[in-house]
C-alpha cells in the first residue's frame, strides 16, 4: 500500500467526526460556564483555563479527556491555592455526574461528566517560567506556545500520537517512559509533518538538542546547564516555555530506539498495522524452555494498592536486584520481567540452571594472620593456594531454595512497597499458572520486545 493510502485510511479512524467534535464543544462550554459561575459565587479570583489535547485540538478520536486548570493569582500562598483550589474543584464537579480525589505534587479533583473525565488541577496563573511555582504551572504556557505554533497541523500531531502508541512509545508516565503529547506536537512543529518526524528519527539522535525556541541564545548559561544536567538522555528537547526543562526528560533509550526502528521500518514498508497492531503472536513458553535449555522462576505475590507510577518502578528494581543476588550465588540471570494481572503481580527471571553444587569454595585469610586459626579450627577440611587458606563451604543447592534465604537474610534489594509481598511470594519453576502463559511466552521468546516483527 502506498504511504498516503495509509496515512488517509488511519487519519479517518483518528480524526474526530463533526458530530464528536460538537458534542466535546459543547462540553467545554457547558463546563467553563460552571467554573466561571462557581468562581463568581465563591468570590474568588480565578481563571478557568482549559489545557491538554482538547484545547489544542490535538486529541484522539473517542479520546477525550478534560484538563480544566484553575489559575489562581501569583500572589496567592501555596497553602491557600492547594485549600481554595480543592474546594473549588469540590463545588464545581459536584454539579458535574460523579469525582473524587486524585493525588499528583497536589491533591486534585477528578470527576466524569456525560462519560468524560475532567481533571480539575489548581495552578499559578503565570506569564512566564520565571513564575513557575508548581509541576502543572507550565501547562497554560505550553497550550498557548503550541496554539500559536501548530499552524493547522493538528491532524499530524494525531497521527504521530497514534504511531507513537501503535508501537507502545507513547505517554511519559513513569511506566512507559515514552513521548509524551506535547513533546510530539514540538516533534511536528519542529519538523513540519510526521513522515518528516519519521525521516528525521535518525538525524535527532545525532543532533540530540532541539531547541525550537532558540533558548541557546536568549538564555545560554541556563539552556547549558539544563543540557549538562540531561546529557544521557537520547535527546534534550528544550521547552520553548522554560529553558530549564527538557521535555523529553522521561523518555527512556528503549522507547526512543523502539521509535528509531519503527520510523525505519515505516518508512520502508508502509502498513497501518503500526497504528493499530494486531495481536502479538503467541506460542508455548515450555517449548521455548526446551529451545533455550534455560529455566523459568516466577515469584507471584499480592499486588499492593499503589499507582503504576510507584509499583511497576520497584517491581523493575527488585528483579534487578534478584539478579545482582543470584548472581552473586553463581546462577547467570538472562533476563527478567515484571508486570501484574489483577490483584496478582509477579516476577519472572530466566536462569541458566535451577540447582548448582552443594558446595562453594571459600577463601579465608592467610596463613600468619591472627584469623587463621580460628578459620582452622571451624572449617572440616582446609587448605592452603599459596599464603591463602581455603575451606569448602556447604550450601542450598535448590534456587527456590537460595530465593528464600536470600529473601530471610534481606540479601535482595526489594522496593519498599511491595517487599513485605515479596517475602511471602510463592515461587514457581519452569512453570506458570494460566494467566502467566503468554507472558511467560512473550519474555522467554522476547517476542515482548523484538523489534522486528
Ligand atoms: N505535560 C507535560 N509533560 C508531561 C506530561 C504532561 O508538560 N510529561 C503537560 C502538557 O502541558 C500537556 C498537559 O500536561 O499539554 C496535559 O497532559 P496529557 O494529558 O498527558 O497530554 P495531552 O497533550 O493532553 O495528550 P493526550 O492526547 O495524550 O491526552
Ligand atoms: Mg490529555
Amino acid at each position: 500500500m502506498q504511504t498516503r493510502e495509509v496515512i488517509e485510511r488511519v487519519l479517518q479512524k483518528i480524526t474526530p467526526t463533526d458530530e464528536e467534535r460538537t458534542f466535546i464543544e459543547d462540553l467545554m462550554r457547558e463546563l467553563r460556564d460552571i467554573a466561571k459561575e462557581t468562581i463568581k459565587t465563591l468570590g474568588l479570583d480565578v481563571k478557568p483555563y482549559f489545557v491538554g489535547s482538547l484545547a489544542k485540538d490535538t486529541y484522539l478520536a473517542g479520546d477525550h479527556d478534560v484538563d480544566l486548570f484553575l489559575a489562581f493569582p501569583l500572589k496567592t500562598p501555596l497553602k491557600e491555592l492547594q485549600e481554595r483550589g480543592l474546594e473549588l474543584g469540590k463545588v464545581i464537579a459536584g454539579k458535574l455526574d460523579s469525582y473524587e480525589i486524585a493525588y499528583a505534587e497536589h491533591p486534585y479533583v477528578r470527576a466524569r461528566y456525560k462519560s468524560v473525565k475532567v481533571d480539575i488541577v489548581p495552578c499559578y496563573n503565570v506569564e512566564s517560567w520565571e513564575q513557575v511555582r508548581t509541576a502543572v504551572d507550565r501547562s497554560i504556557l505550553h497550550n498557548r506556545w503550541v496554539l500559536e505554533n501548530l499552524k493547522g497541523r493538528n491532524d499530524e500531531v494525531r497521527l504521530l500520537k497514534r504511531f507513537l502508541k501503535g508501537i507502545n512509545a507513547y505517554g511519559s508516565e513513569i511506566y512507559v517512559r515514552g513521548f509524551s503529547g506535547y513533546l510530539a506536537e514540538i516533534l511536528i512543529i519542529k519538523y513540519g509533518s510526521f513522515l518528516d518526524v519519521l525521516e528525521n528519527a535518525h538525524f535527532m539522535l545525532r543532533q540530540k538538542i532541539i531547541d525550537p525556541a532558540n533558548w541557546l541564545r536568549r538564555a545560554h548559561e541556563i539552556t547549558m546547564r539544563t543540557i549538562k544536567r540531561e546529557a544521557d538522555r537520547p535527546l534534550i528537547v528544550i521547552d520553548p516555555v522554560d529553558p530549564r526543562r527538557n521535555v523529553a526528560a522521561n523518555l527512556s533509550w528503549e522507547r526512543y530506539g523502539v521509535f528509531y526502528f519503527k520510523a525505519r521500518q515505516f518508512l520502508e514498508k508502509p502498513s497501518e498495522e503500526f497504528f493499530f497492531p494486531v495481536e502479538k503472536k503467541t506460542g508455548s513458553y515450555f517449548v521455548e524452555l526446551k529451545r533455550k535449555g534455560t529455566h523459568l522462576i516466577t515469584l507471584i505475590f499480592q499486588k499492593p494498592e499503589v499507582v503504576d507510577d510507584v509499583l511497576i518502578p520497584q517491581l523493575e528494581r527488585s528483579a534487578r536486584g534478584f539478579e545482582k543476588a543470584l548472581s552473586r550465588e553463581g546462577f547467570k540471570v538472562l533476563g527478567w520481567n515484571v508486570g501484574y494481572t489483577g490483584g496478582k503481580a509477579f516476577i519472572m527471571l530466566e536462569v541458566d540452571r535451577r540447582e548448582r553444587e552443594k558446595v562453594t569454595i571459600k577463601p579465608g585469610p592467610e596463613l600468619y594472620t591472627q584469623r587463621a586459626q580460628d578459620f582452622y579450627e571451624k572449617n572440616e577440611r582446609v587448605w592452603l593456594i599459596g599464603k591463602r587458606l581455603y575451606a569448602e563451604k556447604r550450601v542450598k543447592e535448590n534456587i527456590v531454595h537460595v530465593i528464600i534465604e536470600l529473601l530471610e537474610k534481606n540479601q535482595v534489594s526489594i522496593g519498599k512497597n511491595i517487599r513485605d509481598e515479596v517475602k511471602e511470594a510463592e515461587i514457581l519453576v519452569n512453570f506458570v499458572p494460566s494467566w502467566l502463559g503468554n507472558e511467560a511466552y512473550l519474555f522467554l521468546s522476547r517476542e515482548k520486545w523484538n523489534l522486528k516483527n
